[in-house]
């Protein structure tokens, strides 16, 4: 039988903070959510005890995973600045996340050569179909590669690859992501029911995505792409501050105003440093799905247009066809399933300018940044 919130409460109220009260009544505890088996909470304390808290953060999270009915459990740790010991960052909370804690900038995932964000102003764009065909194009490639869903809100990867398994937990803390198609993948859709509402408060969200980085056994890959939450606030730029980027791929349809968006994404990514490897025109012409006859249904051509005024590589275009959506949409990417079709010949192309990309890919300097 599944484990009642009831029952991991009482866990925690056996488990003393720093102080020796109760974590249960120490204000510190977000919501616990539990949901068939798997449990997500996080502590939130001052910057300055974020070391006395680890170990209880530990001790939490053991004891959640000693319920029975408890299949995985996600303690998070997270730190808040004091607002007018930070005043430039007032109201955008920074996540300390085990291995973030302290560190200037990211540092690196050990064994993974390069992480790529694919990401878009706006949602709806088709980011997340194009960052699973993007990673299994770059597998044909012969990269070992994985995918990570950083999209808290509304994670896509349990549906795109059609994933119902739970990741296992590995000496009791990490995680073991799950394969699909030789991609090696990680979703917090793997751990919270997708159907579930979530309120994730700013510091919630960076842990999380703090520990899918460095709390997961990715092992060896020669890249890692990450599917973005869509948009360009305050909560995506933290990530792309937060996760070490190679680079940005950027995922706009031709019309203007999703280029307007289009525009702030690549403007967020030099914000922060992180050079922007190209942009995708995704439902770019229309293909039919019986002659094969191609209609520029749209202002067709725009994002080329796009990336040359900006001065970043145009990486191609993604025609809107009926199999996209159809293979997408029931877990069956056209690349993985059709792989002699026209559909995934233009993602492999488009993997292959992306890998050249990232071999060339460094670090921007600090004081290019665009204006969106
Ligand atoms: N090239 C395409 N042709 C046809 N349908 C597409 C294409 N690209 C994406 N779609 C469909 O459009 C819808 C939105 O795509 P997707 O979920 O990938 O977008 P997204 O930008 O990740 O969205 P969100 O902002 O919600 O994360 C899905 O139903 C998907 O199957
Ligand atoms: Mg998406």
């Amino acid at each position: 039988m599944a484990a009642t919130k009831q029952q991991v409460l009482d866990s925690l109220a056996k488990i003393a903070g720093p102080d020796g009260s109760p974590l249960t009544s120490s204000g510190k505890l977000s919501d616990v959510m539990v949901n068939d088996g798997k449990v997500f909470f996080s502590i939130t304390v001052d910057a300055a005890a974020v070391q006395a808290w680890e170990s209880v953060r530990a001790r939490a999270e053991a004891a959640v995973r000693a319920i029975p009915g408890v299949e995985s459990a996600m303690v998070a740790l997270t730190a808040e600045r004091n607002a007018s010991a930070q005043p430039s960052g007032a109201g955008s909370p920074r996540a300390a996340g085990p291995a973030a804690r302290g560190a200037p900038s990211p540092i690196g995932v050990p064994g993974v050569a390069a992480i790529i964000a694919v990401a878009s102003g706006k949602g709806g764009v088709g980011k997340s179909t194009t960052a699973v065909n993007l990673a299994l194009g770059l597998r044909d490639l012969g990269l070992k590669v994985g995918i990570l869903d950083a999209d808290i809100y509304g994670p896509s990867l349990p549906k795109l690859l059609a994933i119902r398994e739970r990741p296992q937990t590995l000496g009791g803390t990490r995680l073991k992501p799950i394969t699909r198609y030789g991609l090696t993948v990680m979703s917090i859709g793997f751990l919270i029911d997708e159907e579930t509402p979530m309120i994730w408060r700013g510091p919630m969200v960076i842990s999380a995505l703090t520990q899918m980085l460095r709390e997961v056994e990715w092992g060896a890959l020669d890249v890692m792409v990450v599917d973005m939450p869509p948009g360009t606030g305050d909560a995506q730029l933290t990530m792309a501050q937060q996760v070490p980027l190679k680079g940005a791929v950027i995922v706009s349809t031709p019309q203007d105003l999703a280029l307007i968006d289009a525009r702030r994404g690549i403007a967020m990514f030099r914000k922060v440093n992180v050079p922007v490897l190209g942009i995708i025109e995704n439902m770019s012409y229309f293909l039919c799905p019986q002659c094969g006859t191609r209609s520029d249904i749209f202002s067709h051509g725009g994002a080329r247009h796009e990336a040359e005024r900006l001065g970043v590589p145009f990486l191609g275009e993604v025609p809107l066809h009926m199999e996209i959506r159809e293979k997408s949409d029931s877990g069956l990417p056209v690349v993985a399933t059709v792989p002699d079709g026209p559909l995934a010949a233009i993602y492999r192309d488009i993997a292959a300018k992306v890998r050249d990309e990232i071999k060339g890919a460094t670090r921007v300097a600090p004081n290019i940044v665009i204006e969106a």
